[in-house]
């Protein structure tokens, strides 16, 4: 086998083995960032201080069925996507203005990230 040869089956397998799917947002590092969250939040539909989050993203903010929201927030028009969940929950205060979560946010951007991954997830 000439080099030329060696190069052209060995480089595509070389290339395939270094590949591996790289998970931006890692779903058990949300799960366990969910703890300060879990006080407040049923990750199934039972509210508690706050709503549950079952089925969250997706669905438009301060609608969660029997949960009784602030005016802010059930007027706020936001509907709960990735992008919107890192917006508030980096700084709930400035997405929803008025909202009653006793929550300061979250300032780290890949914690965020991971943890919405995992708010994905429930369902
Ligand atoms: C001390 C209690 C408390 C903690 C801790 C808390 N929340 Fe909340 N959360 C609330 C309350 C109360 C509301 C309703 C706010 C309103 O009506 O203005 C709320 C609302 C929300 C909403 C909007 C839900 C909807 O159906 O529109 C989301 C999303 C949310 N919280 C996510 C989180 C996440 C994620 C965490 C953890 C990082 C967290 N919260 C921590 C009490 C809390």
């Amino acid at each position: 086998m000439n080099l030329k040869r060696t190069l052209f089956f060995s480089l595509p397998l070389a290339l395939f083995s270094m590949y591996r799917p790289v998970a931006a947002q890692d779903v058990a590092a949300g799960k366990a960032l969910y703890a300060q969250c879990i006080a407040c939040h049923a990750t199934d539909a039972n509210n508690g201080v706050g709503p549950g989050l079952k089925d969250l993203v997706g669905r438009k903010a301060g609608t969660a069925a029997g949960f009784r929201f602030s005016r802010a927030m059930k007027t706020s028009n936001v509907t709960w996507t990735e992008k919107t969940l890192d917006a508030y929950l980096a700084e709930p205060q400035k997405v929803v203005p008025g909202n009653v979560m006793p929550f300061s946010g979250m300032p780290d951007a890949a914690q965020r990230a991971n943890l919405v991954a995992y708010l994905a997830t429930l369902k």
